[in-house]
C-alpha cells in the first residue's frame, strides 16, 4: 500500500517571534503541494503563535513528557501541547535519549501519552556510528523499536523516523542499499507488532536535503522525511517537499 509521504520538520532549538514569516512562507509553499502532508515541528513556546500565523500548517511539539500533569518542572504535557495548537510531537529523538538520557520506556510512555491525547506522534529510532561500523545496526534499531512502540497505536498517527545518530547535522547519508535494508526490517518489525496493513508511515532523517530527497523517497518504505537543518528555510525545505511530491 503506497502511503502518503510525510515531510516534516524539526526546528530544534531554533526560532523567534522573527521567525514566524518564515514559517509563513514554508506553510503558503507547501500549498502548492496536496498530495504531501507537511508539518513543523517548532520549539513549544513557539507553537500557538505559529498555529494562529499559518492555520493550515500542522504545527508539532518536538518532545513531550508522559504524565498528565504534576510535578515535572520545565515539562510539557500532551494536553498542553493541544491547548497550544499542536496536532502532532516528535518522541525518542536522538538529542533527547542522549542527552536527556531517555530510555525506551520513556519514550513508549511518551509516545502512548501523546496518541491517547490525540496528537499524532513522530517515535525516533537510530543507530551510533559504532554500532553500524561493527554490523549492528538493524539489531540495535529493531531491539530499540520493540521497546519503544506504543502497546496502544492509532496507527495512522504514528510514524516512526529512521534517524542514524551518525548522519544527522553531518551531510553522511547512509547508502540506499542501508536505508532500504533498515525500512524492510522496521516495517517487518510494524507488521509482526501491528499486523500487516502498513498504516504506519517510516520516515528517514539525517542531512535530508533537496539535492539528495528524491533519491531517498525513491527508496521502498520510505514514507517521507524527518528533516532538521534543511527545514528552518522554506527555500531549503520546499525542494524536499517538492521530492515527495514527485515520487
Ligand atoms: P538534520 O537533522 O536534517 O539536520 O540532519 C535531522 C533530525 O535530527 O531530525
Amino acid at each position: 500500500m503506497a502511503l502518503k509521504k510525510f515531510v516534516a520538520g524539526n526546528w530544534k532549538m531554533h526560532g523567534l517571534s522573527a521567525d514566524l514569516a518564515e514559517i509563513k512562507a514554508i506553510a503558503d509553499a507547501a500549498k502548492a503541494y496536496p498530495s504531501v502532508d507537511v508539518a513543523l515541528c517548532v520549539p513549544a513556546i513557539l507553537i500557538e503563535r505559529a498555529t494562529r500565523a499559518v492555520p493550515g500548517l500542522p504545527i508539532g511539539g518536538q518532545d513531550v513528557h508522559y504524565a498528565e500533569k504534576g510535578a515535572h518542572t520545565g515539562c510539557v504535557s500532551a494536553q498542553m501541547l493541544r491547548d497550544a495548537g499542536a496536532s502532532l510531537t516528535i518522541v525518542g529523538h536522538s538529542e533527547r535519549r542522549d542527552a536527556q538520557r531517555e530510555s525506551d520506556a520513556d519514550v513508549k510512555a511518551k509516545a502512548e501519552a501523546a496518541l491517547a491525547c490525540g496528537l499524532a506522534a513522530i517515535l525516533c529510532v537510530g543507530e551510533s556510528l559504532e554500532v553500524r561500523e561493527t554490523g549492528g545496526a538493524v539489531a540495535t534499531v529493531l531491539a530499540q523499536l520493540d521497546a519503544s512502540l506504543p502497546d496502544t497505536a492509532e496507527l495512522g498517527r504514528l510514524s516512526i523516523a529512521y534517524e542514524p545518530i551518525w548522519a544527522i547535522g553531518t551531510g553522511k547519508v547512509p547508502t540506499v542499499a542501508e536505508i532500504a535494508e533498515m525500512h524492510r526490517e522496521i516495517r517487518g518489525k510494524l507488521d509482526q507488532r501491528y499486523g500487516a496493513d502498513g498504516a504506519v508511515r517510516i520516515l528517514y532523517g539525517g542531512s535530508v536535503k533537496g539535492s539528495n530527497a528524491a533519491e531517498i523517497f525513491a527508496v521502498a518504505d520510505v514514507d517521507g522525511a524527518l528533516v532538521g537543518g534543511a527545514s528552518l528555510k522554506a527555500e531549503d525545505f520546499l525542494p524536499i517537499v517538492e521530492a515527495a511530491a514527485a515520487g
